[in-house]
């Protein structure tokens, strides 16, 4: 072989191998046929509406002029997911009435922790339907759809295609309420902190049970800091004491991004485990601080104070939520009513974000920028090596 031949060879090696390492020429798009959607209010699309007690108006109001199940003025991050890849929004799995699963079903609930809770809804406001229950509920769906399809008629245009359950991405946002709830129960930042290993050992468990039957591509937020929302700062004065430099509760803000650091920690241990998965870490923790804390430079209002609430500091009061009413002579009257301009605020009732600031979420974390590894939502089916 002449030398000149020869180099020309190394570099066609060369070039080979940067193109077969090289994530951003080996990704092509998904087209993910279906959304699995795991998760607390922060997703829930109908769940504790159908179940329990309806989100009451003025919830929904931007979007859908009426409550459509969701815990915000209007849109979810979900929704602009969904809406994204060309797919129907998500019905809550436990909504009986008119819900059509073909393209996906949603678990999450208002108050979902991921690991069972030792007290009751009216209690804490823990929802029943922690993860491992969500797991079950999507595991009975994955059987039972396959049963009903083979009918034919409504119900081969209700349920999922078999090979959908392969090929859906299959999203996650919970946590926050796991570390929430440990405050309830007057545990100190430390106790908080000491348990955390244990929710992600379940969380890791789901994970896992999702991924034996079939699941690929996972797409899993991180916790927000939870130690900047009005509900926090009010119900816990002594942690709404030790504020950061922008307001913001550091004990809490602490604790979320130590779940988060152990979070990151677990995705990079199942990517080992499970070699088939695609598994996308966002981190949603640092968009919603930067949204709240520079919430003017970003063309917001008013971050730490609920658009819909009655009153106090925070226009929170856990008493009188968003939609809440009272009787005088006979008339009901809404006494926990919409600001004005929720198109400018971050926060809809204090727990929740409302559609605009959904939607700016959304709009950062849609291009993989957020994202470990960083590639655009849809392309996130494609296992990249990176550690
Ligand atoms: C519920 O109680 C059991 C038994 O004491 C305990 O192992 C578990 O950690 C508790 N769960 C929570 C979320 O506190
Ligand atoms: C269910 O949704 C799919 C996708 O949007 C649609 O094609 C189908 O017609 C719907 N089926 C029914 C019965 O609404
Ligand atoms: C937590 O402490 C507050 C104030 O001392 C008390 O009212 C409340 O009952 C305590 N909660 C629990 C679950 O122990
Ligand atoms: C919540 O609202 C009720 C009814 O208006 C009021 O009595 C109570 O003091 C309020 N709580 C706080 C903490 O502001
Ligand atoms: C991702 O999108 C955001 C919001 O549109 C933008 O600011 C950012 O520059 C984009 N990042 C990349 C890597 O394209």
């Amino acid at each position: 072989m002449e030398p000149y031949s020869f180099e020309k060879f190394i570099f066609g090696i060369l070039v080979w191998v940067a193109l077969l390492t090289s994530p951003c020429i080996s990704s092509a798009p998904c087209n993910f046929p279906a959304i699995f959607n795991f998760g607390d209010s922060n997703s829930d699309t109908g769940a504790i509406s159908a179940v329990f007690s309806p989100a009451p108006p003025p919830n929904g109001e931007t979007y859908f002029q009426a409550p459509a199940g969701r815990f915000s003025d209007g849109r979810l991050i979900i929704d602009f997911i969904a809406d994204s890849l060309g797919l129907p929004l998500l019905n809550a799995y436990l909504d009986a009435v008119g819900s059509n699963f073909s393209h996906g079903a949603n678990f999450a609930t208002a108050g979902s922790t991921i690991r069972p809770q030792n007290t009751t809804r009216s209690q804490s406001g823990a929802s029943p339907i922690s993860l491992d229950f969500q797991s079950a509920e999507f595991s009975s769906f994955r059987t039972r759809s396959q049963i009903f399809r083979k009918k034919g008629g409504v119900f081969a245009e209700l349920l999922p295609k078999e090979e959908y359950f392969s090929s859906a991405l299959y999203t996650f946002d919970i946590g926050q309420n796991d570390l929430v709830y440990g405050y309830k129960l007057n545990f100190t930042t430390e106790q908080v902190k000491a348990y955390v290993p244990d929710v992600l050992d379940q969380y890791s468990k789901v994970i896992k049970d999702v991924y034996a039957l079939g699941g690929r591509a996972f797409w899993i937020h991180n916790t927000g800091p939870a130690g900047c929302l009005p509900y926090v700062l009010e119900l816990f004065p002594i942690l709404a004491a030790q504020v950061d430099k922008h307001g913001c509760s550091a004990p809490v803000n602490e604790v979320a991004q130590f779940f988060n650091q152990r979070l990151k920690e677990l995705v990079g241990q199942l990517r080992k485990e499970l070699p088939l998965a695609a598994i996308t870490y966002v981190d949603v923790y640092t968009l919603k601080y930067t949204l709240i804390t520079k919430a003017k430079e970003l063309g917001f209002e008013h971050p730490f104070v609920a658009c819909c609430g009655h009153g106090g500091k925070y226009n929170f009061n856990n008493s009188r939520r968003c939609g809440a009413k009272i009787t005088v002579g006979g008339k009901e009257i809404l006494i926990a009513n919409s600001c004005k301009n929720p198109s400018v605020r971050v926060s809809w009732d204090g727990i929740h974000f409302t559609e605009a600031a959904n939607h700016w979420i959304f709009q950062q974390i849609i291009n993989g920028s957020f994202s470990d590894p960083p590639v655009p939502l849809n392309r996130a089916c494609n296992k990249l090596d990176i550690n």
